[in-house]
């Protein structure tokens, strides 16, 4: 049996659309017909530049995937045919993303799509939420703070008021979930980057104790947080910056006690260039994953979290259909730095 999907055959030239075999799901996997695959930067990195894909071509994009159970494979008790589901694909796996009309999600790590929740919602809620629980909540991938209640690894009595942490780009996707689980955490002080008068009073009512514009100097900047929070923070997010960029957030940190500084975009970074920082700080490469220790207790407790309005939905923009042209326009747009609202194709 076969399926239609829109693939990148070669790393820098326009998706095609392509006839490839329906994946049978194998143990612990279901098969879902695709309802909505939801893009995100890193799929025009994969077209530019071959980013999780290059070893896998012709490989469909975006792993944001909202769909129908069709098939359950050996050893899945969880789910059965007909449920409507939402997960995390795998970019590194043709079968596993997004872009055509059948694909393969790992049944531990994915979820039922809540009920105040539509298709579209529910496809903003796997990528970006998950990769900000990680870089706050794991350990040693990220800056390692106990997950909160009821998550695997919660430590009861932590006192998350004491904490202070600082989100380079506040107003990104990933960074607004930063922010919201903060919250949830109860961490004492959350200070923010972003735009002015752009998205303040959503990030005020994510939980961001303090916004400050993103556009000021590194040093600006840097007197801004001290006169906050003096010379205590010990732990930066930064959800936008690449390679040497991230030294803004690492200027943040304290003078005196040892820091961490999560960031989820590549690049090289020369931590030598960051003076003054006498007690040390690492810097941490987050990737959303598959997490065999806290990820089945994510995706089992995710949907009650967005039934309660922990987490809300970011913005997107359909494309409907497997449409091709406006596919390429999306990730034409990503590529030429262009601010794009979420592409998400509505396929089924
Ligand atoms: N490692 C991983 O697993 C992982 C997972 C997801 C995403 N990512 C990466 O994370 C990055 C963000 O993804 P996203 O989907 O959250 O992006 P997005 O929603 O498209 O973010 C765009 C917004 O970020 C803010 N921004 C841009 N440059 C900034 C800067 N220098 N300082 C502060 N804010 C800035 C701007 O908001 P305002 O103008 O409103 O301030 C802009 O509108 C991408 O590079 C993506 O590939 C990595």
């Amino acid at each position: 049996m076969s399926q239609q999907a829109l693939v990148v055959a070669e790393i820098g030239k326009p998706l095609v659309k392509i006839t490839r075999p329906i994946p049978e799901p194998k143990e612990g996997q279901i098969q879902v017909k695709v309802t909505v695959a939801g893009l995100n930067p890193h799929d025009a990195k994969a077209q530019r530049y071959g980013l999780f894909i290059k070893d896998s071509l012709p490989s469909p994009l975006a792993i944001d995937i909202v769909g129908t159970v069709t098939k359950v494979g050996p050893n899945v008790s969880n789910f059965k045919e007909g449920d409507k589901v939402f997960s995390l694909g795998n970019p590194m796996d043709p079968d596993g993303a997004g872009t055509q009309e059948y694909a393969i999600l790992i049944a531990e790590t994915t979820a039922k799509v809540p009920e105040n929740v539509n298709a579209d919602e529910a496809a903003t809620l796997a990528l970006n939420p998950l990769t900000a629980f990680w870089g706050l909540f794991r350990d040693p991938v990220g800056l390692g703070i106990p997950p909160p209640a009821p998550f695997k690894g919660s430590q009861p009595g932590f006192d998350y008021s004491k904490l202070s942490l600082a989100v380079i780009g506040g107003g990104s996707a990933v960074g607004k979930y930063v922010i919201a689980w903060a919250k949830y955490a109860g961490f004492g002080m959350i200070i923010t980057t972003a735009s002015k008068g752009k998205s303040e009073k959503e990030l005020s009512a994510l939980g961001a104790t303090h916004i400050l514009d993103r556009h000021v100097s590194a040093t600006e900047l840097e007197n801004q947080v001290r006169e906050i929070v003096g010379d205590d923070l010990q732990h930066v997010f930064d959800a936008v910056n690449a390679g040497q960029d991230a030294e803004v957030g690492a200027r943040l940190l304290s003078t005196s006690k040892s820091g961490k500084l999560v960031v989820i975009c590549g690049g090289d970074f020369d931590a030598s260039k960051v003076t003054g920082k006498n007690a040390g700080f690492k810097r941490i490469m987050v990737f959303a994953s598959p997490d065999p220790i806290i990820g089945r207790s994510y995706w089992e407790e995710l949907p009650k979290l967005i039934l309660n309005g922990v987490l809300k939905p970011t913005m997107y923009a359909v494309i409907e259909g497997l449409n091709l042209d406006k596919l390429n326009a999306a990730i034409a747009a990503y590529n030429a730095g262009q601010n794009v609202v979420k592409p998400q194709l509505h396929i089924d």
